[in-house]
């Protein structure tokens, strides 16, 4: 957003990702609130103090040695106490007690920012990289309270603000585009709130590929299924044939069978007919979905070194933050920050597509490609290890170009997403690559 540290702007994000945040509790009775709707998620309680706690030991604790507000939350708060499965146990602070912990420290908060250049932490200041921090948390959060939210099956709320997705046709044709061979710049050095992942600039040498000029979509995914795709060991990645045995895989999350040849998707607590969207981009497969598929279409899912060059890498050698050059993101260019429920057809945001024609490589969903989670050439940790560092080397593949729920503020061209293969909650879908 911001090369800068710009007062203004930070004060203005603060107080966008505040009524995102709140906005979605606010709409749910305290028992939805604090009822664990999933045993893989969080109460949305949890979330909620969460994002105050970091904005605490971040933008007041880190910057300004404050003390804690209360010695008792830190230990309630910390994802790495508490797996999700025992979040609802805990004495976590009821809907009102987390709503005024927010609003205190959001008070302590602004009042700092006020001051805050006078503080001896250039590291964490320097072109506002704290506060860039806590916002893309507070973002990263609410996306996974959305996520939360649709796992409340018919009872689920809307999105809020969110239109629907209307049912309607791809506008640009599917195919392949040749990404040419040869090294290119992969990472970041001169984004101000990129995360250490994503740093230092190296140079990947990637082998010419094809990549698909679209994301996979529901008639897409249909044919797989249709033609046996969940039935053909051979297709699966070892483990992901176990899971797919485990869990009786059929079919996408929130996908139902209403008849021999009639499908509907339970979307936040809406049916809809998936005929009416057959062109819309297939969601919530996990990683071991998505390569199946991939296997089943006589391709493969592309690396990250490869989708980051053809979102990012420009003809004639130049990196840009999106496939559309350096300005911010906006609807027409991307499906982000929760505009309508759900990601669209292909077309839909023609003006975002790269110079060689691949489209919606930022936004609608997360893409799954077919790399594991590891740091780059030169990782320094920055400014705390358990943001990426203890992530690194797990059973972790990455996802690119954030979805429709992810706000642009959160996403860009070298940021790097990762879960466990079998997650299928996430908003994530794919497209496929191939050797050239
Ligand atoms: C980067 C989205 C994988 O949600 O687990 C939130 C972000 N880190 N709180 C996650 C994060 C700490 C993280 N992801
Ligand atoms: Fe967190």
């Amino acid at each position: 957003m911001t090369s800068r540290f710009d007062r203004d702007a930070i004060r203005r994000e603060l107080a966008r990702a505040r009524a995102r945040t709140l906005s979605l509790v606010d709409d749910l009775s305290d028992g939805d609130q604090c009822a664990q709707h999933s045993p893989i998620m969080s109460p949305l309680v949890w979330d909620l103090a969460h994002v105050g706690n970091y904005e605490e030991r971040w933008l007041l604790r880190a910057l300004d040695g404050r003390p804690p507000l209360d010695e008792t939350i830190d230990w309630l708060y910390d994802a790495f106490e508490h797996p999700r499965s025992t979040r609802p146990t805990l004495p976590l602070l009821d809907p009102v007690a987390a709503r005024s912990y927010l609003a205190t420290v959001r008070e302590e908060t602004l009042g700092l920012l006020a001051t805050v250049d006078e503080l001896d932490a250039p590291e964490l200041l320097r072109g506002g990289y704290v506060y860039g921090m806590v916002l893309q948390h507070e973002h990263q959060h609410d996306e996974t309270m959305l996520a939360t939210r649709q796992l409340m099956g018919e009872r689920a709320p809307g999105v809020p603000g969110a239109r629907p997705v209307l049912g309607q046709r791809a506008r640009v044709p599917s195919g392949e585009v040749l990404i040419d061979g040869g090294p290119f710049v992969m990472g970041t050095t001169s984004e101000p709130w990129s995360y250490d992942n994503e740093r230092p600039v190296h140079l990947v040498e990637v082998p010419p590929f094809h990549l698909d000029r679209t994301l996979v979509t529901n008639r897409d995914f249909l044919a797989f299924i249709d033609d046996g795709g969940y039935q053909h060991e051979q297709l699966w990645h070892p483990r992901g044939w176990a899971f797919r045995c485990e869990q009786g895989l059929e079919h996408p999350l929130f996908w139902q069978r209403d008849g021999a040849n009639s499908w509907s998707i339970l979307r936040f607590g809406r049916r809809i007919d998936l005929a009416e969207h057959l062109d819309d981009p297939v969601q919530h497969v996990c990683w071991f979905e998505a390569d199946a598929f991939a296997r089943w279409a006589g391709k493969r899912l592309p690396t990250e070194a490869e989708w980051e060059k053809a979102a990012t890498w420009h003809p004639g050698g130049t990196k840009a933050r999106y496939p559309w050059g350096d300005q911010d993101p906006d609807p027409d260019r991307a499906n982000l920050g929760c505009h309508v429920d759900g990601p669209c057809p292909a077309g839909t945001t023609a003006s975002g597509a790269s110079a060689a024609g691949v489209h919606q490589l930022i936004g609608d969903v997360w893409e799954w490609t077919s790399s594991d989670f590891v740091p780059y050439p030169g990782y320094e940790m920055f400014p705390y290890p358990e943001y990426s560092e203890v992530f690194f080397g797990g059973d972790y593949k990455v996802l690119r170009g954030g979805s429709w729920a992810a706000d642009p503020l959160a996403v860009r061209g070298t940021f790097r997403n990762w879960d466990h293969p079998i997650r299928r909650q996430i908003f994530a879908g794919f497209r496929c690559a191939r050797d050239a």
